[in-house]
């Protein structure tokens, strides 16, 4: 079995004083939040830095910036759209931290889009907001339909200009490691990890005072997905070998609306363009949505793609249809360049025909337990953004409060390290190296393709959009089976890009399977025909590690 053991000599030992593994908005607005003080960070990032789906992001983040609006609705829209299931403390302090985190990125130099006609004068510029649904206000800020882009490449721009953060792309996270894994009888404790260097193939060993993960999601489980390649729930997967409980992976969201072409790839259409008067119709022109909610386009997520599963199934339509186009073109391509572009290249003209839309894996509401620092059941480890679980989300997350989240609980699990490193800053032990000596290179790397298609596709058949415990059921002596054959091909072979990722599928998929089979009612984006009701009571599902390392210390660092 490749991994390490305690008596291997320790040679290459990397030291950081924070070790952030992801390069998102939870990664680099951490990374940036930290880089002031005396810190010596790295950030590791299995792709290109930006690469993941901060990136992608369309519709924008939501915030009380207008007059009119205020927390208190702002909260109650997430409440509602997170069917009874969000923590209140978690909806207000990412509630209430918007305006400054906005200003924080107003600051920094992102350009959001104006007000029609307003000019730009720096902070106090007017700025356009839109609406998506579940919001009872337009409190969406936003830069056009690329916000992610905007965000992602200012933060970057940043963080590589700061002498004290080293940044190391193509550079995969394998495993924590921890006390248990060291066979240590200190109190359990990360102490940096392990990451396959993938342009030298060689695995690196990093020794860090404070581990964060900021891997994203694990949307790359379905097979139709909004995300990019990267969100294989690595963080998820590699918290939970090391011992730390994960919640809620039930609540898998699929977002409505994705233009339905065989090449289009996930290709997403943004909700901010029914925000902006977009409407779902059948493929004989008639509109659909005013029979399954009040807010017809603009309802929650979850009832909205439901409606559109159950629109399709019933009328056996391949998709149903976004129209947009009784809105004037100069509107339409102002607001929606590059989503037009996009329908452009597939043959679709958005300004003047209703586009084929079908829904698609799109976020993932559960993830790595934590509080709303960021720290997870392990000492020394945080996790924040879409890997993390904080409660904000319940059972369904609320329209464009991801960003959102990523860059409130980042200020503030960068305030918890500063604060906690200044007091607390104990010397590292020397680190075993990987131990490669008892594996070969792979036989047949194609093995591990059959496997990533054969998960993605059950997953997508089975523990869809909606349920019932024999597809459930099913799905589960699947990945079982997949479990099986992945041990034995990551106990045989040396490790590559590809096998680290399915084996954190696999472990990502069998999480949000048992997670599913656990809850007995429908709630949110978890809808099974077995269990329609909706529990009086709501509760998280928490899965809880055979070597779980006890979470009452959080708080304390050792
Ligand atoms: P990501 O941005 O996914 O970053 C993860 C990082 O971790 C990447 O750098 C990746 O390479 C790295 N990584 C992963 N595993 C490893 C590993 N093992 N080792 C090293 N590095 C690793 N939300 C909104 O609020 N508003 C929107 O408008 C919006 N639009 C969206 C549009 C699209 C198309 C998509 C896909 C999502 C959208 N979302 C939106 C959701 C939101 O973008 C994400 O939830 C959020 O960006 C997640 O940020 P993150 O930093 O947690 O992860
Ligand atoms: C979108 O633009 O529709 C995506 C917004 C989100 O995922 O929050």
């Amino acid at each position: 079995m490749q991994s390490f053991s305690p008596a291997n000599p320790n040679m290459n030992n990397n030291h950081c004083d924070v070790l952030i593994i992801g390069g998102g908005a939870a990664g680099l607005s951490l990374a940036l939040r930290l880089a002031d003080d005396d810190l010596n960070i790295i950030v590791l990032s299995k792709s290109e830095l930006t690469e993941g789906s901060s990136l992608y992001a369309q519709g924008g983040i939501a915030a009380v910036l207008d007059s009119d609006d205020n927390f208190d609705a702002h909260v109650q829209d997430t409440h509602v759209s997170g069917a009874g299931l969000c923590k209140d403390s978690a909806v207000r302090k990412v509630i209430e931290g918007a305006p400054r985190a906005i200003q924080w990125l107003i600051d920094k130099g992102v350009r959001f889009t104006l007000e029609d006609g307003a000019e730009y004068d720096g902070v106090d510029s007017d700025y356009h907001l839109t609406r998506e649904g579940g919001h009872s206000h337009r409190r969406v800020i936003h830069a056009k339909d690329a916000t992610g882009r905007e965000v992602e490449t200012t933060l970057e721009q940043h963080v590589r200009a700061q002498p004290n953060v080293t940044i190391l792309e193509n550079h995969i996270a394998i495993d924590l490691i921890t006390s248990q894994k060291l066979n240590r009888t200190d109190p359990a404790r990360c102490y940096g990890a392990y990451a396959l260097d993938i342009e030298r193939n060689e695995v690196k060993t990093f020794a860090s005072q404070a581990v964060v993960l900021s891997t994203g999601g694990a949307s790359k489980a379905y097979l139709y997905t909004t995300n990019p390649d990267t969100s294989t729930g690595d963080g998820i997967a590699m918290a939970w070998r090391a011992g730390c409980r994960i919640a809620n992976m039930e609540f898998v969201q699929f977002h409505p609306t994705c233009l339905y072409h065989p090449y289009a790839k996930g290709s997403l259409i943004s909700e901010a363009v029914r925000g902006e008067g977009g409407l779902l119709r059948l493929p004989d022109g008639e509109r659909f949505m005013d029979d399954h909610h009040a807010q017809a386009e603009l309802a929650p997520r979850d009832i909205v793609a439901r409606a559109i599963d159950y629109e399709m199934k019933r009328g056996g339509f391949d998709s149903v249809y976004l129209d947009i186009s009784h809105k004037p073109k100069d509107f339409i391509l102002d607001h929606f360049p590059n989503i037009a572009a996009n329908c452009d290249k597939y043959g679709y003209d958005l300004t003047s025909q209703p586009v084929p839309v079908v829904p698609a894996a799109h976020y993932t509401c559960g993830g790595v337990l934590t509080d709303l620092q960021g720290r997870t059941d392990l000492k020394r480890l945080y996790a924040v953004g879409e890997s993390s679980c904080t409660g904000l989300h319940g059972a369904n997350r609320l329209a464009s409060n991801s960003l959102l989240e990523c860059l409130v609980i980042a200020e503030s699990a960068a305030d918890d390290i500063r604060d906690r490193l200044a007091r607390n800053s104990s010397e590292l032990p020397s680190l075993p190296d990987w131990d490669e000596s008892q594996v070969s290179n792979p036989d047949e790397r194609i093995v591990v393709s059959h496997n990533w298609d054969e998960l993605r596709r059950f997953m997508w058949d089975y523990v869809g959009i909606v349920r019932t415990n024999k597809r459930l059921q099913r799905a589960h002596n699947r990945v079982q089976l997949l479990q099986e054959e992945i041990i034995e091909y990551y106990g045989n072979f040396k490790v590559n890009n590809d096998l680290i990722e399915l084996r954190n599928l696999a472990t990502v998929a069998e999480l949000t399977i048992e997670c599913a089979l656990t809850r007995k009612e429908s709630r949110g984006l978890h809808y099974t025909i077995d269990y329609p009701q909706t529990s009086e009571f709501a509760s998280d599902t928490i899965l809880t590690p055979n070597n779980f390392v006890g979470h009452a210390p959080i708080h304390e660092w050792v």
